[in-house]
């Protein structure tokens, strides 16, 4: 456990900042991890906030339990994955919310001697999982997939440009079982073509991580289910620590902000789309040079932030509802602030 305590969450004002955490809130921590983030919104939130951590790792889950315990019944645990995310919070009864965080990656539990595979600093069985009940491990994609797999593998999750000797290398060696096993053969195979600054292995283990977790997949789910699960002017708030997560992050804000997304030139609009989402800053949010010399962690740390506005079809429900149901809230949110986005909005349609 004391490892978990030991992780520094990133960009954590930045974060609180972001989230636009507010007395009374109520947030989502998708990667609650070591609960330093959650600790934080619940601080802010204070007096009246709550939080539903969730995790899919059962040995984060412990740690957060253990940290939060003092915020009581603000603070709901759960371990589960993300992309489940939707479903939680309707067993749970935890929607509207004010604000979502996600923080992608790994804590440092899990990269430092945690003994499940994700670093090739330590020496371990080649596991990779977030979670025990996932079937597939590293190990088994090392040494069960085809060459060819193994490079697409390497090649999209990792961005590897050498993705194709490294495949053939570890097809030639395995079976594989080990974290150094592997990575000294990836040594073997990039050796002369490489003298960087990132050890050879960092991409192809980044790449059977995604590839174990669905982490990509997992993400795009969750954003969309996000959505749905926001309050007026809540937050979405994800920290990213490689391009194809921040790039899928960046799209799905930038997609989710436009209203029509028809292809240029098409007569008249075809696709319906209607914007979710309004970005609070166009630029990515980085860590500073005195963060990122305390917590080197961070350095690839990008955050980007978007507040859920009303679309024309939630207006008029919500008018409906005001005005002819006399309904006060709508499943819990404040009745204040349901009025103030339809008078807000009210003349842009
Ligand atoms: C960077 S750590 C979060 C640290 C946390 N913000 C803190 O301050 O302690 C990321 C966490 O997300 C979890 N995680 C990653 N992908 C997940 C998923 N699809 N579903 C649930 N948890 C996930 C990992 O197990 C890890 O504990």
């Amino acid at each position: 456990m004391a490892s978990y305590s030991n992780h520094t969450p990133v960009l954590l004002n930045e974060t609180i900042e972001a989230l636009a955490v507010q007395a009374g809130g109520r947030y989502i921590d998708c990667t609650v991890g070591g609960g330093g983030h959650a600790a934080a919104i619940l601080e802010h939130s204070s007096p009246g906030g709550q939080l539903l951590g969730i995790d899919a790792d059962p040995e984060a889950v412990k740690v957060a339990r253990a940290r939060l315990e003092a915020y009581g019944s603000s603070v709901l645990i759960v371990n589960d994955n993300f992309v489940n995310l939707e479903a939680i919070c309707i067993k749970y009864d935890f929607l509207p919310v004010h604000g979502i965080i996600f923080d992608l990656g790994l804590s440092s539990l899990q990269l430092n001697g945690s003994g499940r595979g994700f670093s090739f600093q330590h020496d371990a069985p080649l596991d990779m999982r977030f979670s025990p009940s996932q079937r597939v491990t590293a190990a088994d994609i090392v040494n069960a997939s085809s060459e060819a797999e193994l490079a697409h593998i390497i090649r999209t999750y990792g961005e590897e440009g050498c993705s194709h000797r490294i495949a053939r290398r570890i097809v030639r060696e395995r079976p594989v079982k080990t974290t150094l096993e592997l990575a000294q053969i990836i040594e073997r195979a990039v050796v002369s073509r490489r003298r960087g600054r990132i050890h050879p292995a960092t991409k192809t283990f980044q790449a059977l991580r995604i590839a174990v977790n669905h982490e990509l997949e997992s993400l795009e789910a969750a954003l969309k289910q996000a959505i749905n699960l926001l309050g007026f002017e809540g937050r979405l708030v994800v920290i990213s620590y490689h391009s194809l997560e921040d790039r899928l992050v960046k799209q799905f804000m930038q997609q989710e902000s436009k209203g029509c997304i028809c292809p240029p030139g098409t007569p008249s609009c075809i696709c319906q789309h209607t914007a979710h989402l309004r970005l609070v800053s166009r630029r990515v949010i980085t860590p500073s040079l005195e963060e990122v010399s305390t917590n080197p962690r961070s350095r690839s740390a990008k955050l980007r932030v978007a507040e859920r506005i009303i679309t024309q079809d939630e207006w008029c429900e919500t008018a409906d509802r005001l005005c002819f149901l006399g309904e006060s809230s709508a499943r819990g949110w404040k009745r204040p602030s349901l009025l103030k986005e339809v008078t807000r909005i009210t003349p842009v349609f």
